[in-house]
């Protein structure tokens, strides 16, 4: 029996020099330690011996166990140790590694845009007003004094949704809304998307940006119109920016002008911005047509009104030189950082 103690030591010794885990330890402390392991047969066995061999076999037993137990505590702390380090090891963190850069967006060229003109309107005392991109055949075209048969009702340049609905073509509906809504005086610009069934190329997109104005008053005249769009021509392109008011048409007023700037980029003598002729269209404006105001609720005796709309596509195209629209709606980073 105490050769047979001293082979499980033996045993028990190379078999830890072999485990390679905290595992493997434990299932080696349960063959020889645990319920049914080999030493505690060996000590349950004992009962038969005389009591002098019991003596000296469990005298010895309990060295045995205590040798293992020592061992097994030994080998398992070693083994954690082990582990920790491989641990470590492997997850080494390079403090010294450069961050990763977090590119910050821009806002969109036609954003900013919209919020220079809006900024030069608003120090003109305008407030600033919206209206629905879906919008009724009536506002689009009816109340604007558009005839029945007036081109602009095309199907093939207005999305209808209904025959009493469309996408809005132009941002004017937007002025008969704030007639009916707003009782004048009022000063108001509304910027926003409109849509035109037209196919994409260097000058055209089937969505794109307008800012609307509207003001209503007594007394208000061209020369107002003409002072007001001048002054906006100067701040948006520079002190020295002079304007042409040019005749022109549109059902909603009368008369009607379309304003060209000098060029802002040759200052008239004639380059590629202006196409050599020294002068930019930026804008249509006019008075407003009486019919509009009296769709409006408007006392057309009392009140008069100017409007206009610009294309903010077109300001953005020439301020920035871009020669072709699509790239406003491409999203392509290397175009849009530009405009930081
Ligand atoms: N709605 C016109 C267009 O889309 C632009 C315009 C012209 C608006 C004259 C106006 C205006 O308010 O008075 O072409």
């Amino acid at each position: 029996m105490q050769k047979q103690l001293i082979t499980i030591l033996e045993e028990t010794k190379n078999q830890l020099n072999e485990a390679a885990s905290p595992e493997a330890v434990e299932e080696i402390r349960v063959r020889v330690l645990g319920k049914k392991g080999r030493l505690t047969e060996i000590l349950r066995s004992m009962g038969g011996l005389e009591p002098e061999e019991r003596k000296a076999v469990g005298k010895k037993a309990n060295e045995v166990r205590g040798e293992i137990e020592s061992l097994l505590e030994k080998r398992r702390t070693q083994l954690n140790e082990l582990k920790k380090q491989e641990q470590l090891a492997a997850e080494v963190i390079d403090v010294t590694e450069p961050g990763r850069m977090r590119r910050l967006g821009v806002k969109h060229p036609i954003t900013q845009t919209i919020d220079e003109m809006t900024k030069v309107f608003m120090n003109m005392g305008f407030e600033v007003v919206e209206g629905p991109e879906v919008e009724t055949v009536f506002m689009n075209f009816d109340a604007l004094n558009a005839g029945p048969n007036h081109p602009s009702r095309d199907l093939t340049d207005t999305f209808y949704i209904t025959d009493k609905t469309l996408l809005r073509t132009q941002t004017s509906p937007v002025q008969v809304r704030t007639l009916l809504s707003k009782e004048p005086p009022m000063r108001v610009i509304s910027p926003g998307r409109v849509f035109r069934c037209d196919t994409p190329d260097a000058t055209h997109s089937p969505v794109f940006h307008q800012v609307e104005g509207l003001v209503v008053g007594e007394g208000i005249t061209m020369a107002d119109l003409k002072g007001t769009l001048s002054e906006f021509a100067r701040q948006m392109f520079g002190s020295e920016t002079k304007t042409k008011f040019r005749p022109h048409h549109f059902p909603f007023t009368e008369p009607s002008a379309e304003v060209d700037v000098s060029c802002f980029k040759c200052g008239g003598r004639g380059c590629k911005v202006c196409k050599g002729s020294g002068w930019i269209e930026i804008l249509g404006c006019g008075m407003v047509h009486p019919n509009v105001l009296k769709v409006g609720g408007v006392d057309t005796e009392k009140y008069t009104g100017f409007a206009f709309g610009i294309g903010v596509e077109r300001i953005a195209m020439l301020k920035y030189e871009v020669d072709d629209i699509r790239l406003f709606y491409e999203n392509d980073e290397r175009f849009l950082k530009q405009f930081k």
